[in-house]
């Protein structure tokens, strides 16, 4: 069989390995499953495009070396960064990984280009082809930079306000448009040059004139367009499966963008054209009195006595790790036959299915595990719920002062039930930098300090409440 129908064969086999990972990945029970279809579909993946660019070589040894030599830094890298990155790191590793997916489409857009002049072969076809992936490409690239920035809070989260921002973004589309045209006229490196700078301003602006609470979307939006930027490469390459792959990714990554801005109660046309939500103002200092505080051991007694109790957790929980002691005070709980749930808002944390991973790594039952939409209704009916390191998700400005800028953004309704227990270190803003009412409601109760020690206190009194009625 000659070499490329083999290795067409593998390209096939892999993206259907790569459906069947998507498939797996969005049910928690088939998660391991997908993630073991995907490893194995990019082992297929690898081996054939490494076999068919060796059999295209015209020194098969030099371009092995090459492609060995690019591998091990590439490998030694990533393994590195995959073993000290912490858990609240991930966001900005995913935004920084995205911005090599687009720097990697741009420098494919010119070396075609390149490629084209040196044999003197030019399409229309395959000039839009390297026009958009470049484009596409340098979006992604300054775009995942400022996210990166914005995440890792070396940069500030607060939007950028250029004056007249849309019609600035407007106006580098259609420019870039007529760059278009002419490179497809002219096949001159000048429009692709010029486009390059437009699309890397234009990639930066548009991120950074999304604020605070606005980020998730735009960390699902880069995933999409690293897709796309992929597929483009796919495109230049003639390259199948990076075409397929690219979709896959564009696809999934617009899907989750979609979920989240529903999640936000943001538009989705907004989102994509850059800048949204910004119209609001931003409320000045409200008075909203004194709030209270409560000891591990009284947050212990009224546990004692509940039926229901609902967790709602957030960023402070990943921060603090507090995970394992959330699992075992469930645990303690459930044995004493108290019906325990968690209630996990969508952008709860700062990565898509932040929460769900860190009570899965701690083994927390996921039948108990709820979504925001599950739970919310059943919050009034709750005895106490403990709010663990979460301060946007739960704010009660969202549904009650329009000019909040999180104002719309749907929230778990925690102050719905008889007690409510904060867990965090201080009367801080959350990610959005609003303040939170909650802390000051009647039935709101502070527990102050690191989420992990508070939860341990509150176990440790649970198990001593054992020892004695031995
Ligand atoms: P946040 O609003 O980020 O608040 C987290 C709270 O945890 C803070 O108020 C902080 O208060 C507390 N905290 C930090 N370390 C702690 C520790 N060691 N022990 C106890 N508490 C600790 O949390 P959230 O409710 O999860 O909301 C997420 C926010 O991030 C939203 O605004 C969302 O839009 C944004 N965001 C989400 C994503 C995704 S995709 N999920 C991505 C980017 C941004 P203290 O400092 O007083 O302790």
């Amino acid at each position: 069989m000659r070499t490329e129908t083999i290795v067409q064969s593998a390209y096939l086999i892999a993206g259907i390995l790569f459906v069947l990972s998507l498939a797996g990945l969005s049910k928690h029970e088939k998660a391991k499953e997908g993630n073991r279809f995907g490893v194995t579909g990019m082992a297929i993946a690898l081996v054939a495009t490494i076999w068919l660019s060796l059999s295209r070589a015209a020194d098969p040894t030099v371009t092995l070396g090459l492609i060995v030599v690019a591998m091990l830094i590439g490998a030694v890298i990533g393994l590195w960064r995959a073993r000290v990155v912490e858990m609240t790191q991930m966001p900005e590793l995913v935004a920084m990984l995205h911005s090599f997916v687009g720097i990697a489409a741009v420098l494919v857009g010119y070396t075609s280009h390149l490629e084209a002049e040196a044999a003197g072969e030019y399409t229309a076809v395959h000039s839009v082809e390297i026009f958009l992936g470049v484009f596409i490409g340098a979006v992604t690239f300054t775009g995942s930079i400022v996210a990166f920035l914005k995440l890792s809070a070396r940069m500030k989260s607060a939007p950028l306000m250029l004056p007249a921002r849309h019609w600035l973004n407007l106006v580098a589309v259609l420019v870039s448009f007529a760059l278009m045209v002419w490179y497809i006229q002219s096949h001159s490196i000048v429009p692709l040059l010029v486009m390059t700078a437009i699309s890397l301003a234009f990639g930066w602006h548009l991120v950074a004139s999304i604020g605070g609470g606005d980020m998730p979307v735009v960390v699902s939006m880069l995933n999409s367009y690293s897709g796309w930027a992929a597929a483009a490469a796919g495109f230049m390459l003639s390259n199948d499966l990076l075409i397929v792959t690219g979709a896959l990714v564009g696809a999934s990554g617009a899907i989750l963008s979609y979920i989240m801005c529903r999640a936000m109660n943001r538009s989705f046309i907004s989102v994509i054209a850059g800048g949204f939500g910004q119209e609001v103002v931003v409320s000045g200092d409200t008075d909203y009195g004194e709030h209270r505080e409560i000891t591990a051991d009284g947050a212990a007694d009224l546990l004692r006595s509940a039926r229901s109790v609902v967790i709602t957790p957030g960023y402070g929980m990943a921060v603090a790790q507090a995970q394992y002691p959330v699992a075992d005070l469930t645990r303690r709980l459930r044995e004493r036959g108290v019906t325990v749930r968690f209630g996990i808002h969508p952008v709860a944390g700062r990565l898509p299915g932040h929460m769900n991973v860190l009570l899965a790594e701690a083994k927390v039952p996921y039948d108990i595990v709820l979504e925001m939409d599950e739970i919310n209704d059943d919050l009034a009916d709750t005895d106490v719920v403990l709010v663990i390191g979460a301060n946007d998700t739960v704010n009660p400005a969202a549904m009650d002062d329009p000019t909040s800028p999180i104002a719309g953004m749907p929230v778990l309704r925690v102050w719905e039930a008889h007690d409510v227990i904060v867990f965090k270190r201080s009367m801080a803003v959350g990610y959005a930098g609003v303040q939170n009412p909650l802390f000051f409601r009647e039935n709101t109760q502070m527990l102050f300090g690191d989420a992990k020690d508070r939860v341990e206190d509150i176990v440790q009194a649970l198990a001593a409440d054992v020892v004695t009625a031995r």
